[in-house]
């Protein structure tokens, strides 16, 4: 899958998540095999460009290239203005978010909101890819309801703007992360346009993969919640679709270093306090299918010391763990 002069190669992107795709979940990610990531939204709003969180939304130092960064906001000029930032900062994609539901972007008519107004949608697109000489994406939900679901129209705004991909989660504003995606609409929109598209929503496994790459025509997959505590879906998903065999689940051991190696990145990305405490929710995750892990985590969660944590993680992930809660 090309994006301008990018070769995004396997099709597999991590999906841009806030407050999880920082850079140490990223290039952990483009480690074990995604072909692309995209950091968390920035906000468009100035006034906010200049505040802690945003700086380390800005942080690419090291990162795998092609560098994707997501802007969010309702003003074209902003908008641009954002993206030029960006840019300036070493993004190498821009993509545009129109899909996230949360009150915090709808209420200023960010986000999926702005997939009411097309003509608003299609002066920032134009804003934007006329602000940067980087490629430009879009990533959108299937519309704002069921009954207004108008993707197609806007993945033709998009091409006809010069956005050089697409993202579709194939959910409606409407419907939250409710139900199940339906992927119709996303090979309604891979007819209708020429860009990439790109499949979203409820990727878990290589086997859905391919289904759903095969149901909607689409030339890559974006994965989001299937890779918290799991970046080793996308080798997964790569196997599958290369030879049709399923991955094994990473071994235990495998699983204690690569946790080990991603909380040392947080620690050194955040600092001592903040980075011990985003670490929680991944060691969370990162246990959330083993059924011994409800005693660690009650004594984990209260750790502060970015050392404790560590060798706590490395004690249960360690076979004397095993062994004893097991007996
Ligand atoms: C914690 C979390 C944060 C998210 N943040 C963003 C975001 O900043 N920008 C965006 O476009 N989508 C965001 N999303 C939506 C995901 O990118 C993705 O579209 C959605 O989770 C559906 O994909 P999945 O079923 O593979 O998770 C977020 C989702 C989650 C769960």
């Amino acid at each position: 899958m090309d994006i301008g002069p990018y070769t995004v190669d396997p099709p597999l992107v991590l999906a841009p998540m806030a407050g999880v795709t920082d850079r140490a979940f990223r290039s952990l990610s483009r480690r074990l095999g995604a072909g692309l990531t995209v950091a968390e939204m920035t906000s468009s709003d100035p006034s906010l460009w200049h505040t802690e969180k945003s700086r380390l939304r800005r942080e690419h130092d090291c990162e795998s290239v092609p560098i994707a960064v997501q802007i969010a906001g309702y003003d074209p000029q902003r908008m641009a203005q954002s993206a030029r930032l960006n840019v300036e900062h070493g993004a190498q994609i821009v993509d545009i978010n129109m899909g996230c539901p949360a009150k915090k972007v709808c209420r200023v008519d960010a986000g999926s909101a702005l997939l009411r107004d097309e003509p608003l949608v299609g002066r920032i697109l134009d804003a934007v890819v006329a602000a940067v000489d980087v490629p430009v994406t879009l990533k959108i939900r299937t519309g704002w309801s069921a009954t207004e679901r108008n993707a197609v129209r806007i993945a033709r705004i998009a091409q006809d703007c010069g956005v050089r991909a697409l993202t579709v989660h194939g959910r409606t504003r409407a419907d939250r992360f409710d139900g199940e995606a339906e992927y119709d609409t996303v090979a309604a929109v891979k007819q209708a346009v020429r860009i990439p598209v790109i499949v979203n929503g409820d990727i878990d496994s290589g086997p859905k993969a391919r289904r759903v790459l095969e149901h909607t025509g689409a030339d890559g997959v974006m994965i989001g919640r299937a890779a918290l505590g799991n970046p080793w879906i996308f080798g997964a998903i790569r196997q599958f679709l290369e030879t049709g065999i399923d991955a094994p689940a990473p071994a235990r051991e495998e699983v204690r270093l690569t946790l080990l190696a991603h909380l040392r990145e947080l620690h050194a990305l955040y600092g001592e306090a903040r980075g011990v405490r985003v670490a929680r929710k991944h060691i969370q995750w990162y246990c959330q299918s083993r059924d011994d892990a409800e005693a660690f985590w009650s004594r984990i969660a209260r750790v502060e010391c970015a050392q404790q944590q560590l060798e706590w993680v490395d004690a249960f992930f360690s076979p004397a763990w095993t062994a004893q809660h097991a007996a």
